[in-house]
C-alpha cells in the first residue's frame, strides 16, 4: 500500500519530470531560435563594422544587374571607336603647315648681291636643297642690277629676295619722296628679274622712324643676331654668333666679303646638323602664324 502512494507519487514525480523536460527543450530551442535571430539580424544591420562577425556582405540586388550592363558596354570596341575621333579633333592646331611644328632660323644677307660672294652662299643652299634650306637676301636695287643672274638664281633656289633700298640710304635722313623712290624703285628692279615683288623691306642700318613707318607699304624686317661679320671679318666668328640662333630668330650677315660666305657654308649645314629647319623670312613669320604688318618693324618671329 505504501508503493501505492509512493507508486503514484513516482508516476506524478515522473510525469512532472517530462513535461518540466519539454518545457526546458522549448525554452531552449526558443533561446537558440532568438540568439540565431539576433545573430542574423546584427550581421544583416551591421555592414560597416569591423569588428562584427565576417559574414559574407549581403550583395545588393541591384549591383549584378548593373555591373554587367555598365562595365562591358566601354571596353575595347567603344574606346578604340572613340580615340581615333578625339584625337582628330584635337590635332588640327590653328595651321596645317608643315613647317609650324619645327624650328625655324632665317638666315639673311644684306647689301649684295656681289656674283662670286652671293654664289658662293647659293651653291650651299643648292648643296641642302633635300633639307628645304633657303635664305634671305635683302638686296640693293643697284647691285641687282648688276648681277641679275645671281638674283635669279637666288629666287629659282626658293630664296627670298627682298628690298634693301636702291643705294643704302638712311631712310629717316631723306625726304618721302626719295624714301619712296628708293623703296619702289628697288621693287620694281627685283620684280623685273625674278617675276615676284619683293614683300618686306629691310631699312638700311636698321634705321626706322615713324616717317619711315608710315610711309611704308611693307613690313619692316630687322634682326635679333647681329653676326658683326661687316664688323669682325672673321669667319670663325661670325660662325659663333649665327650659330647663338634658336627657334623664330632672324640672323643678320652680308654677302659682300669672302669670309661670311665661308661661315655660310659652316653655319648652313651646323644649323641643319642640329635639327633647325633654315626658311626665309616670310615662310617663317607664316609657318608662326604671325601676319606681317606693313610700316610695323619685326625682329624676330616668336
Ligand atoms: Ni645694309
Amino acid at each position: 500500500m505504501r508503493q501505492k502512494p509512493h507508486g503514484r507519487l513516482h508516476k506524478e514525480y515522473t510525469m512532472n519530470g517530462i513535461v518540466y523536460t519539454y518545457i526546458r527543450i522549448f525554452f531552449a530551442m526558443l533561446i537558440c531560435a532568438a540568439m540565431l535571430l539576433c545573430l542574423c539580424g546584427c550581421a544583416l544591420n551591421n555592414d560597416n563594422d569591423g569588428d562584427m562577425i565576417e559574414v559574407p556582405k549581403p550583395t545588393p540586388h541591384p549591383t549584378p544587374t548593373f555591373v554587367p550592363t555598365v562595365e562591358p558596354s566601354p571596353t575595347p570596341e567603344q574606346t578604340a571607336a572613340a580615340t581615333p575621333e578625339v584625337t582628330g579633333a584635337i590635332m588640327p592646331g590653328e595651321t596645317d603647315n608643315p613647317l609650324s611644328e619645327e624650328k625655324l632660323v632665317a638666315l639673311t644677307f644684306d647689301d649684295g648681291p656681289y656674283g662670286e660672294v652671293t654664289n658662293r652662299i647659293l651653291d650651299v643652299v643648292e648643296q641642302y636643297a633635300e633639307y628645304g634650306v633657303h635664305v634671305t637676301f635683302f638686296a640693293l636695287g643697284s647691285q641687282a642690277e648688276k648681277f641679275p643672274n645671281t638674283v635669279k638664281r637666288a629666287a629659282d633656289l626658293g630664296c627670298e629676295v627682298a628690298n634693301h633700298t636702291y643705294s643704302h640710304k638712311n631712310l629717316t635722313k631723306i625726304s618721302e619722296d626719295e624714301r619712296t623712290s628708293q623703296v619702289e624703285d628697288t621693287a620694281d628692279i627685283i620684280e623685273s628679274i625674278t617675276g615676284t615683288r619683293s614683300k618686306l623691306v629691310r631699312p638700311p642700318y636698321g634705321a626706322k622712324n615713324d616717317d619711315v613707318r608710315a610711309t611704308g607699304k611693307y613690313p619692316l624686317i630687322l634682326w635679333s643676331i647681329d653676326t658683326l661679320d661687316w664688323k669682325t671679318r672673321d669667319t670663325d666668328s661670325t660662325v659663333a654668333e649665327a650659330l647663338k640662333a634658336v627657334d623664330g630668330d632672324i640672323v643678320l650677315m652680308h654677302d659682300v666679303r669672302d669670309d661670311t660666305a665661308a661661315a655660310a657654308e659652316q653655319i648652313i649645314p651646323a644649323l641643319v646638323e642640329q635639327g633647325y629647319k633654315l626658311v626665309t623670312v616670310s615662310e617663317m613669320f607664316e609657318a608662326k602664324g604671325i601676319a606681317l604688318e606693313n610700316g610695323k618693324a619685326y625682329r624676330k618671329a616668336r
